[in-house]
């Protein structure tokens, strides 16, 4: 997929909550589209030539000093605009219309009267309707050109248009799923007023990047940090077809994965694997343990680990000769979190491999998964026919067990946490809770308590049980396992795995608690 010859809808982020979800829900309806902050130079979007623009929702109150803009131009480009919530009051506001504060705040669902049933932004959609609502400020006076196209109670211009220039305006959230016919409405909009044709797929992106990539790389030889996570996972698939025998995947096995993961990891990508990558793994678990040796504190553990992760990788690759690109697994989160595309400020310290293009010299980083959300590198993969069991994990941190071991990490300790979490994993399988929580594991707390086992006195380790429902693991909350499914793990961890002798389920949430433990 060459994504400057697509055809495609450019989302300006101006900082509102459910930007990422406009930009998914436009995929949705088969076309690609982008997120772009709203300090992005009017070029650098008409250069992109979009079929269309959509502007977001955003803290501010347009009327404030130093609040989020865009030029005027923007909409003198004879591209479609819409505007949703802060995005409608700013067109207003630009375009000579008048926005306030409203005499009274709506939030939640709201029924919405459409006084325009011949809108095109309306096609086929029922004349009321429930929207979502989320906002102060709203707009009172009109942009000259502008009708109002639907109303609610309290909020008089919910939606306005200026057809003859395809510029719209709606004041609430047709992304968010409480909008009854919010899909239908972006999909008026791409499609019938954008005129995208919506054919965009999956299956287009898988073909189209092998064919990308192959012209790229030619015969140049690449090198690739395989941790056995979805991402780099597809990531290394997908170069594997592109470059061949020229792709060699590296894999360091720090000794703190889950039970059964690097065996896993090796089946599926080792050379007797579906895919006969050129493989190397590295068993690097005496030499982490040794750095690890009497690291107790949570950051000092991270940093510890992560230098370790590339002085290992570095060798290796040090070792297979010259490498004229480096694959990297980034995701569009990851692209838009860092503040490289959209306006959202938070910045992962998470990224593995992240330290590596400064110590070493490459051609070029490639990073094929760059412009897709998680679910759709999930569809990549599962197109690729990578194997469900690795295609849907969920997420594990790149520092791996050690950040679920507080305290000092041991050897028996690791051992002590694989086997209870591969119990914890077994039960909620077979309670078919694997799929509907997001993360759940076992992690080691560094408590050591007095209990009794066959009358004898025991003093031995407590382990915990975490699970979590979340969205965005920004913020989380307890997933309510059934009390017989949590007394099945604790007697078989009990029972089964040596040096344990109490198991905590842990109902913190997300704030305060992390989900991992350090
Ligand atoms: P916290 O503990 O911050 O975790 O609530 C949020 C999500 O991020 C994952 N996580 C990491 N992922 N490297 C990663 O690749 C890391 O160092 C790391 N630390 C936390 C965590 O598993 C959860 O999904």
């Amino acid at each position: 997929m060459q994504t400057e010859n697509l055809e495609k809808v450019i989302v300006i982020d101006f900082g509102g909550q459910y930007n990422q979800l406009v930009a998914r829900r436009v995929r949705e309806c088969g076309v690609y589209c982008e997120i772009e902050s709203f300090k992005a130079p009017l070029k650098k979007i008409s250069d992109r030539k979009p079929k269309g623009i959509i502007l977001t929702g955003g803290p501010d109150s347009v009327y404030s000093a130093g609040a989020a803009s865009a030029p005027r131009e923007l909409f003198e480009l004879g591209v479609p605009v819409l505007g949703l919530c802060y995005g409608a009051q700013l067109m207003m506001h630009l375009l000579g219309g008048k926005v306030g504060r409203a005499p009274e705040r709506e939030y939640g669902k709201t029924e919405l009267m459409i006084d325009a049933p011949d809108s095109p932004l309306y096609d086929g959609i029922p004349h009321q309707m429930t929207c979502w609502m989320s906002h102060n400020d709203s707009i009172s006076v009109l942009a000259p050109g502008f009708e109002i196209t639907a109303h609610t109670g309290n909020c008089p211009a919910a939606s306005l248009e200026c057809r003859e220039k395809k510029l719209y305006a709606v004041q609430y959230h047709p992304e968010v799923l409480h909008t009854s016919y919010g899909k239908e409405i972006l999909s008026n909009f791409v499609c019938r007023i954008c005129g995208c044709s919506g054919s965009w797929k999956m299956e287009d992106f898988v073909s189209g990047k092998i064919r990308e990539l192959r012209k790229k790389v030619g015969d140049g030889k690449v090198l690739c940090a395989l941790s056995g996570g979805v991402d780099s996972s597809v990531a290394a698939v997908l170069l594997s077809k592109a470059a061949g025998k020229n792709l060699t995947c590296v894999f360091v096995d720090h000794g703190l994965l889950r039970k059964g993961e690097s065996e896993l990891v090796e089946r599926v990508f080792g050379p007797e694997g579906p895919y006969k990558l050129n493989f190397i793994r590295v068993d690097a678990k005496e030499r982490f343990l040794r750095r690890l040796a009497g690291v107790c504190e949570p950051e000092q553990k991270r940093k510890t680990i992560g230098e370790e992760f590339i002085r290992v990788f570095e060798e290796t690759a040090k070792s297979i000769g010259s490498v004229d690109y480096l694959v990297q697994g980034t995701i569009y989160p990851d692209v838009v979190e860092s503040g490289l595309g959209g306006e959202s400020a938070v910045i992962k310290s998470h990224h593995n491999v992240g330290g590596l293009p400064e110590i070493m010299e490459f051609k070029g980083i490639i990073e094929p998964l760059r412009c897709l959300f998680k679910d759709e590198v999930r569809r990549a993969g599962l197109q690729l026919g990578i194997p469900e069991e690795l295609v849907m994990r969920q997420p594990f941190p790149g520092p791996g067990l050690g950040i679920r071991i507080i305290g000092e990490i041991t050897e028996q300790k690791v051992k002590i946490v694989q086997d209870a979490d591969a119990i914890f994993r077994e039960e909620m399988k077979k309670a078919g809770l694997d799929r509907s929580a997001s993360q759940y594991f076992a992690a080691l707390t560094n408590v050591r308590s007095v209990g009794v086992m066959g009358d004898e006195r025991t003093y031995e380790y407590a382990v915990a049980m975490r699970s979590v429902d979340t969205s965005d693991f920004m913020t989380a909350d307890v997933t309510e396992i059934p009390y017989t499914v949590l007394k099945t793990v604790m007697t078989r961890i009990v029972n089964e795995v040596k040096h344990v002798n109490r198991v905590f389920y842990d109902i913190t949430s997300k704030p305060p608690g992390t989900i991992e433990y350090e």
